[in-house]
């Protein structure tokens, strides 16, 4: 059961009731009931006040739930004194992004850190025992590697947490020796990284199904984040999906966060996710800028200067919503720095593969084209895939084009014209012609 405060509650600032249910959906809890109520004086002893409570109290035993999430940051004994009332586990927005961070954290170094957050977390509580709750056994908050410790005293547990941190120092310092084993196989990667609900799990799903070969055996059993895929115009690569990023995430899982976004910090590429139908959408991805560029000060801190500057491409997903087609935009020189596109729809997909393809790849050309008239549909698909530099007009009316695209795609793209041509024309003379530029 969900309950979601309206108003400033605990001094925080009030947070969106969609972002709270995709948090829910994200923790892989089943939403029975959602109450929204209005925070205006907050009871120290249960945060809600009583007539409230009794509200709650009726729509558990109604829906027989057996968890109530309060989204907004609770105190222990507030969370303690719910649990004894209610006769079920509370848990409040921390312990909820905990678990999502818990599930969904990836490098050993990412689960250190989540595990050392989740106990800080639960020693605050440890206080107040777990016997109001013998019938309450698993669940959200009580997944993860904090499960075991739950039940241990507080010596154990300060023991437990001084061995992390020297656990993560040590990993921490075997960092660069990591990545060097990666750059050493040579398979980019490229990773997803975006607000929840940007449509980042939509469209890892749908280019893991577009991508050429079926998902790695090894990578989709290993981690359910990552696949190998391999596309036209680039060979395999391996794509990471991370978790998403929430508003106002509390100041104490911010670093465990910031763990779960190593991995992306050091892709070769990284897709910026955005929902370009969102009104916040501007807000949200300076916000996300702003976390990689701390991330990645984090990570240099420590590592070794010298590292290439990092390739990212803007994915503006659900254009559908905005009722804009599939296209490319390219920066200054020309290089693909966002792509509109609808993952739900299968829209604009195969222009995302040629830029991760273009960005990744070096082998370019730069070449001038001849089109005819009626090759318009040639004309307009590399206008799509933001390959035409410029374009002029001779005496004839032939255009012609400086294109710049990946040296593979230029070949099976002309190749392709020059086949359907031939079938459509039978020896009518080929209407193109290209010269190579340099
Ligand atoms: P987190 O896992 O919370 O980080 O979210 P996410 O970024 O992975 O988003 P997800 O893929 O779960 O999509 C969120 C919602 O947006 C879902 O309801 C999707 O069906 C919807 N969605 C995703 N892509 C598109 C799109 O291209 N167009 C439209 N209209 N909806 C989309």
């Amino acid at each position: 059961m969900l309950v979601h405060p309206c108003g400033v509650a605990n001094g925080a600032l009030q947070e969106d009731p969609d972002e709270f249910r995709e948090l829910v959906r994200a923790a892989q809890v089943e939403q029975v009931a959602f109450l929204l109520f209005t925070a205006t004086a907050v009871s120290p002893r249960y945060f809600v006040g009583s007539g409230k409570l009794e509200e709650i109290r009726q729509q558990i035993l109604a829906q027989d739930a057996n968890l109530l999430l309060v989204n907004c940051v609770l105190t222990p004994s507030q969370e303690r004194n719910l649990e004894e009332k209610l006769e079920c586990r509370v848990v409040d927005r921390t312990g909820l992004i905990l678990d999502i961070f818990a599930q969904r954290a990836r490098t050993h170094e990412g689960k250190l850190q989540v595990e050392l957050a989740q106990l800080n977390h639960i020693s605050t509580r440890l206080v107040r025992g777990w016997g109001h709750l013998k019938r309450q056994k698993g669940g959200l908050g009580l997944r993860g590697p904090g499960e075991t410790q739950l039940e241990t005293d507080r010596r154990l547990l300060r023991a437990r947490i001084q061995m992390l941190e020297k656990r993560l120092d040590k990993v921490r310092s075997q960092r660069a020796l990591t990545r060097r084993a990666r750059q050493r196989a040579q398979t980019p990667l490229v990773s997803l990284v975006g607000y929840t609900n940007a449509g980042k799990s939509t469209l890892f799903n749908a280019l893991s199904q577009a991508g050429v070969y079926a998902a790695d055996q090894l990578f989709a059993t290993l981690d359910p984040t990552l696949r190998r895929l391999v596309i036209d115009g680039l060979g395999p690569f391996i794509l990471a999906d991370t978790v998403g990023f929430i508003r106002h995430l509390p100041h104490n899982l911010v670093r465990a966060f910031h763990a779960t976004l190593e991995e992306s910090i050091r892709a070769d590429l990284l897709l910026h996710v955005v929902d370009c139908a969102c009104e916040d959408r501007m807000e949200m991805m300076k916000q996300v800028r702003t976390v990689l560029a701390e991330v990645d000060e984090e990570i240099r801190g420590q590592a070794p200067t010298g590292e290439r500057h990092q390739l990212q491409l803007e994915v503006f997903n659900k254009a559908d919503l905005l009722g804009i087609s599939p296209r490319i935009e390219r920066d200054d020189q020309q290089r693909p720095c966002r792509v509109w596109m609808s993952a739900q729809e299968n829209q604009g997909l195969d222009l995302l593969q040629q830029a991760i393809a273009e960005l990744l790849t070096t082998d370019l050309v730069h070449e001038q084209v001849f089109l005819l008239p009626h090759q318009g549909r040639l004309r307009s698909r590399l206008y799509r895939l933001g390959a035409v530099q410029e374009e002029s007009f001779d005496e004839q009316g032939v255009s012609v084009l400086n294109v710049r695209m990946p040296r593979q795609d230029f070949i099976r793209m002309f190749a392709q014209e020059e086949q359907g041509e031939q079938g459509e024309q039978g020896e009518q003379q080929s209407g193109h012609k290209h010269q190579a530029r340099r």
